[in-house]
């Protein structure tokens, strides 16, 4: 996102100018991935997302030298995307193996275990972003696709495993969506005043519906976050399956939601 242009002094969210700020407010953007984001550590885990996608909305959400958390963090994605912006990054990972990763891609704090229990050992208002991606629900747990097929044969993981502390391995979608909100409603303690919050997820499919997570997040978090709208991320490169051919529409979804939130301030929280 590098442009020249000044910015404006009333600006106190980031350092772009005017022409890059409005090119990040599209609703939508197209990301596959640079093959320098790729390694066979990296591709070992089933979900992982390119760093330069996320050094955008680190660029847009936040001033050189501010705080970012990845609650979820997996292979450390954004702490590579804060090392290149200039940003400090601090990440949890819950499986040792993805942790290690993360540890070897990056000298930013990588905290190992449940986040239900790391997040209160960290530093209250100091966190000018929170970026992540969760597990969408148990999508991993039930995917028997075409896609797993490959991944299958290339040896590489389905799951991230099988630990019962991992949110992608609960069953009932009410109880994965609470401890989604317990988890987003606990860091925000954690950011600063007026500080922001991206949630990448997709709506998935269970028994022939869609469930829209996607949609519900935003209501279950009003009483903590306004919600400022969405960016939807468009992976053109992927293979197009015939799902659901031809007897019924069943889409290819090649899209992922990033929805932004603001921090309410304690006072204005809805109740
Ligand atoms: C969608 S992935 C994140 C991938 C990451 N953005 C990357 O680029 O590698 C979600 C991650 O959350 C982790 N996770 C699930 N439950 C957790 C928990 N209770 N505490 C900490 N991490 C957890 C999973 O192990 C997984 O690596």
């Amino acid at each position: 996102m590098k442009d020249s242009g000044s910015i404006d002094p009333r600006n106190k969210l980031n350092a772009l100018s005017g022409k890059e700020w409005i090119r990040f407010t599209k609703s939508w953007f197209i990301a596959d991935g640079k093959s320098s984001d790729i390694s066979r550590e990296i591709d070992l885990h089933p979900a992982s997302f390119p760093p330069s996608m996320i050094e955008d909305f680190i660029n847009f959400f936040t001033k050189p030298g501010e705080k970012v958390l990845d609650p979820f963090l997996g292979t450390g994605s954004t702490l590579v995307a804060c090392e290149n912006t200039g940003r400090k990054g601090v990440g949890i990972e819950l499986y040792p193996k993805y942790a290690k990763t993360a540890k070897s891609r990056t000298n930013f704090p990588v905290l190992e275990g449940d986040l239900r229990k790391l997040l209160c050992t960290l530093d209250i208002n100091s966190f000018s972003l929170c970026i992540t991606s969760p597990p969408y629900w148990r999508i991993l747990k039930k995917k028997k696709d075409y896609n797993q097929q490959e991944r299958l044969e290339k040896g590489l993981d389905l799951q991230y495993g099988q630990n019962p502390l991992d949110l992608g391995m609960i069953e009932d979608k009410e109880e994965f969506l609470k401890e989604l909100t317990d988890t987003f409603s606990k860091i925000h303690a954690l950011l600063t005043e007026g500080a922001h919050l991206i949630v990448f997820i997709q709506n998935v499919r269970d028994k022939g519906e869609m469930i829209p997570l996607a949609f519900e997040l935003p209501l279950r978090l009003k009483k903590w976050y306004s919600f400022l709208g969405e960016r939807v991320w468009l992976q053109n490169q992927k293979t197009l399956r015939p799902y659901g051919y031809p007897y019924s529409f069943v889409s290819n979804v090649h899209h992922h939601f990033a929805l932004i939130f603001k921090k309410r301030s304690q006072d204005l929280k809805q109740k």
